[in-house]
């Protein structure tokens, strides 16, 4: 990568404040912050861990960096594009670019649609592509994430909350992304599934040069995963490094006491 190329993601001073309902009807009106300016940079290639605690602001920044949500002020860029200021059609396209797999695999997917519907699904909103186009590669990121070409006619309920989180993933790689998000990918899993998920995660990252903005609450899984970890606490990031600097050297008491819920490490 070259230093004239824009970074694959570049975030600058995002800030998202949401409304409280009033408590009295005269009363002044309140907001929480949830993000208060943050900024950060992912070049492509190495991936980025968000941790924190809950309520710190980690699924907000997810939002705002997919686009679900509108931030107060600052911006996001995509390969040099911004975002937010993006006409809906060109933000549609731009979309192909970047992906989300989001923590729950149980409620991520729509029960009534069959596998095909759901990993093919990005690819509506992308240039026409033909029926077969589309079956055939559904069939490849199946066969990507571990699954079976003849999974493509089953349902949701047919499969594992792991098999599950696969089918998440497939529909996330269907447009060859160069970014994906994902938040607490692994949490909702059995821990032995947890590992099979993350390899797999690994191995799509070496083989389809994936770069992930990595979302959880666990070090270890961010540890397995990323060359730097950023700690968002209370709204913004009070720390930021390599996961084994980070976890040698904490210098924020909430870092601290981050590692030390995690002895293993
Ligand atoms: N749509 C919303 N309306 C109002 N407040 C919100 C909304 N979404 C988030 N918040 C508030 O913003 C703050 C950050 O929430 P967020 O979901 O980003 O935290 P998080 O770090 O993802 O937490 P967790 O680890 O529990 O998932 C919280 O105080 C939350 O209550
Ligand atoms: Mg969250």
């Amino acid at each position: 990568m070259t230093d004239n190329l824009p970074p694959l993601l570049q975030v600058t001073d995002l800030v998202r404040h949401y409304p409280v309902p009033r408590q009295r009807l005269w009363g002044a009106r309140q907001a929480v912050a949830a993000l208060c300016g943050v900024s950060l940079q992912v070049t492509a290639g190495r991936s980025l861990g968000i941790v924190g605690e809950s309520g710190s602001g980690k699924s907000t920044l997810a939002r705002l960096v997919m686009a679900l949500d509108t931030p107060t002020s600052g911006t996001v860029e995509v390969l040099g594009r911004n975002l937010h200021a993006l006409p809906a059609a060109e933000l549609r396209r731009a979309r192909r670019d970047f992906q989300m797999v989001f923590q729950d695999p149980y409620g991520s997917l729509d029960p009534r649609q069959n596998v095909l519907t759901i990993v093919t699904e990005p690819l509506q909103a992308q240039r026409k592509t033909t029926r077969t186009e589309q079956q055939t590669r559904a069939a490849e990121v199946l066969d990507q994430v571990g699954l079976r070409r003849s999974d493509l006619d089953k349902y949701p309920h047919e499969f594992s909350g792991g098999q599950r989180q696969r089918i998440a993933l497939a529909r996330a790689l269907i447009t060859r992304p160069r970014l994906i998000v994902a938040d607490e990918p692994v949490s909702a899993l059995d821990v032995s599934v947890q590992a099979q998920v993350l390899n797999l995660l690994q191995d799509l990252q070496r083989d389809c040069g994936i770069t992930y903005l990595l979302i959880s609450h666990d070090l270890a899984v961010v540890n397995h995963l990323c060359d730097d970890v950023a700690v968002l606490y209370q709204g913004r990031i009070v720390e930021q490094g390599a996961p084994g600097q980070l976890f040698t050297n904490a210098q924020h008491p909430y870092t601290q006491a981050l590692v030390a819920a995690v002895p293993h490490l």
